[in-house]
């Protein structure tokens, strides 16, 4: 069987488990000598820009023995028109052995799974799903928290607060997903209009929405902050910036207002002085850049799951 990554809705709990089991294991054992990748060739094609997950994928594919080939998508093809899976057929024929995608239109991943007979990765389909970030980013909590994801409630008893432009995030709606499961209590706070429409929101189970997110900062064990997404917003969605960031930014006054223990939290990258102060970048709480390390263990993780199977 043919195993492709494409959201956290469609993964089994005990895939679940398994994924993020081995994401822990290989963030202490970085360099496996089980090398369930060796020979093949993963082809990441990037529609859209990034440095976190298409670096931390090609060092994934590295430590587990196979070759990442990154197709440069502004200097191939793609821009005299070839279509998406014209261009999946085309890298299989070129010996691709599988595919890591990013694209800005929700579904592409699935039209690749669709058009190749082998395993598929989506690293971040429009504002649809983005599983590989929210893989590392439970992965991260559970470590901090000493937690094992094997057991029944892994998070029980922790709070997740997501703050920020959720509506244009393909990541706060993989933790939605993810976080719930492993029963952790969610809140997602934002302008109501960088909200899910309300009729989004009831496919969501375990997510709490709060207009306003002070009331709630000495209470939770971890903010995640997002990057207000210009880039996918079609109109004015908030008055100012500085409105945005006195009413929902992680400033430091709010970073003041959380416990010792609450971690600070960004997928990345971020937009310093607009969803969070530099100085909450680099708090003593923030596990920011321990996200970043933990995705080259997540994506090892999704890799071996797909490819070979642990060992
Ligand atoms: N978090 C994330 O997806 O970062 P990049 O866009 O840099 O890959």
């Amino acid at each position: 069987m043919t195993r492709s990554l494409l959201s956290i809705a469609e993964l089994p709990d005990s895939d679940l488990r398994s994924l993020l089991s081995r994401s822990l294991h290989f963030f202490s054992n970085p360099a496996p000598t089980h090398k369930p990748l060796a020979g093949k060739t993963i082809s990441l094609l990037f529609y859209e820009n990034s440095t976190r997950t298409r670096i931390s994928f090609e060092n994934a594919v590295r430590a587990l023995g196979g070759q990442p080939q990154s197709l440069a998508i502004g200097a191939s093809s793609v821009q005299k028109g070839e279509t998406l899976a014209d261009t999946a057929l085309n890298l299989v024929a070129l010996g691709a052995s599988g595919f890591v995608l990013r694209h800005g239109v929700a579904g592409a991943a699935r039209i690749v799974q669709r058009t190749v007979s082998c395993p598929v990765i989506n690293a971040g389909d429009g504002l649809h799903a983005h599983p590989s970030q929210a893989l590392l980013d439970a992965s991260t909590l559970l470590a901090e928290w000493n937690r094992d994801p094997a057991v029944a409630v892994p998070m029980e008893g922790k709070s997740v607060l997501i703050l920020g432009d959720i509506r244009h995030s393909r990541v706060a709606r993989s933790n939605m997903e993810l976080l719930p499961r492993l029963g952790a209590k969610v809140y997602i706070s934002g302008p109501g209009t960088l909200l899910p429409s309300p009729e989004e929101l009831t496919s969501f189970s375990g997510i709490e929405r709060v207009d306003f997110p002070d009331r709630l900062l000495p209470e939770v064990d971890a903010v995640m902050g997002l990057r207000l997404q210009t880039e996918r917003q079609t109109r004015g969605f908030i008055p100012s910036l500085a409105e945005y960031r006195k009413f929902w930014g992680l400033t430091v006054e709010r970073t003041e207002r959380l416990k010792p223990s609450t971690m600070i939290l960004h997928p990345g990258p971020a937009n310093p002085g607009v969803e969070i102060d530099l100085q909450a970048m680099h708090d003593p709480r923030s596990r920011i850049l321990e996200q970043v390390k933990m995705g080259v263990a997540a994506r090892m993780s999704i890799l071996e799951w797909c490819f070979g199977g642990e060992k």
